[in-house]
């Protein structure tokens, strides 16, 4: 957190806030220290790039050795694909609609591509659109480990790949995500829910003649439990910046944390709150623990509460800050932060700034930009 505050207190007349700031030192120590943590417990490390959405930190994260990177929508593959991506994994139950299946295509062209799917329903339609006997094409079925969002039961994994596999389907494996492991305290049991899970799939397909080569676990707050026997990749994603959850949950120290929020506070009439630059346009609505949108480094308060425009700061103990004064905020989620960003301001510890370009804005306005 002192890199952070320092970092504020040098830049400051700078910034143009909002603005999302990335520390460069902390983020190639998190990218270096993941994949030192992966290159140790013998699992390939497949980032997830929603996070950072940059082409710049996806470079980084390969040169440091990744095995490929995992992606949520066809728009970030392909903008990644462009840069010369050539191995990705959707780990989200893409609907092969028929835009959806010709961009598919077409990203095989140049992308070994491992599509999740998690439904019968899903198979029929990929078959349905030609995509059957595909090179290059694979699906990794998702199933659920207790997060209770999309997967089929462990048991129904086997079921599901043999479906897929006698339908002409290549099933390079299974995957799950721990989302469960979010809550405080949580994370140590849902790793554990989520190696029994991919355990129990893994077997389930080699029951029915087709060996996992593909054995996926997550994320973030469950890395340091995700190396377990019989799991072969990890996709955490947020790992490259960390955010104020991560460290309230233990899962990082402060030091850890690489991007925060430069925002200004701009209105503070007599009788009336600490208003900031931020609001939900800039951070989303995530909370944490304690119902704070995000805080300020090194104390000095924390959002309670966010029109789409205007950040409500309370300065808590620190006392009221000035109108006019910059601050760094960090952000409960960072990766809602990014998407709503066009650019990350990457300081580096010598003063330099570099721009990362963000390249995805969303997946409804991808689908505009294509129409
Ligand atoms: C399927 C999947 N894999 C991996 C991740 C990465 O999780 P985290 O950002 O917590 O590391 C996510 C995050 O939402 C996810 O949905």
């Amino acid at each position: 957190m002192d890199r952070i505050i320092d970092a504020v207190r040098q830049h400051r007349d700078a910034f143009d806030t909002p603005a999302v700031v990335v520390l460069g030192e902390v983020l190639r120590e998190n990218i270096a220290r993941m994949q030192a943590f992966a290159d140790g417990h013998g699992v390939a490390l497949r980032p997830h790039v929603k996070t950072h959405k940059s082409v710049d930190i996806g470079r980084m994260q390969l040169a440091a050795g990744a095995s490929g990177i995992t992606v949520s929508d066809l728009h970030q593959a392909e903008v990644f694909a462009a840069d010369g991506v050539d191995d990705i994994f959707l780990a989200f139950p893409l609907w092969p609609s028929a835009p959806k299946a010709a961009r598919v295509r077409r990203l095989l062209e140049t992308v070994d591509l491992k599509l999740g799917l998690d439904s019968h329903e899903a198979v029929d339609a990929t078959v349905d659109r030609g995509l059957a006997g595909v090179d290059r094409l694979e699906l990794v079925i998702e199933v659920d480990c207790g997060g209770r969002r999309s997967g089929v039961a462990p048991s129904a994994a086997g079921d599901l790949a043999r479906y897929a596999a006698d339908r002409g389907l290549e099933v390079a494996g299974v995957f799950t995500y721990p989302g469960h492991g979010w809550a405080l305290g949580a994370a140590e049991g849902a790793a554990h829910d989520q190696t029994a899970a991919l355990a129990a799939a893994a077997s389930g397909l080699r029951e029915v003649g087709i060996e996992p080569r593909i054995v996926s676990a997550g994320s973030t707050p469950t890395f340091a439990w995700s190396a377990a026997p019989g799991i072969t990749e990890i996709r955490p994603g947020e790992y490259v910046f960390f955010s104020m959850d991560h460290c309230d949950h233990g899962i990082c120290s402060p030091d850890e944390i690489a991007l925060f929020v430069a925002t200004t506070v701009v209105s503070a009439g007599p009788g009336n709150p600490q208003i900031i630059d931020v609001g939900t346009m800039a951070i989303g609505r995530e909370v944490d623990d304690r119902g704070h949108y995000g805080r300020i480094a090194g104390g000095g308060g924390a959002v309670t509460r966010v029109n789409e425009y205007h950040g409500f700061l309370d300065p808590g103990e620190s006392p009221p800050h000035p109108i006019g004064t910059v601050l760094p905020l960090i952000p409960t989620h960072s990766c809602t932060a990014v998407q709503n960003a066009s650019e990350l301001l990457v300081l580096e510890a010598d003063g330099t700034v570099d721009r990362f370009p963000v390249q995805q804005l969303g997946p409804m306005l991808a689908a505009r930009e294509r129409s």
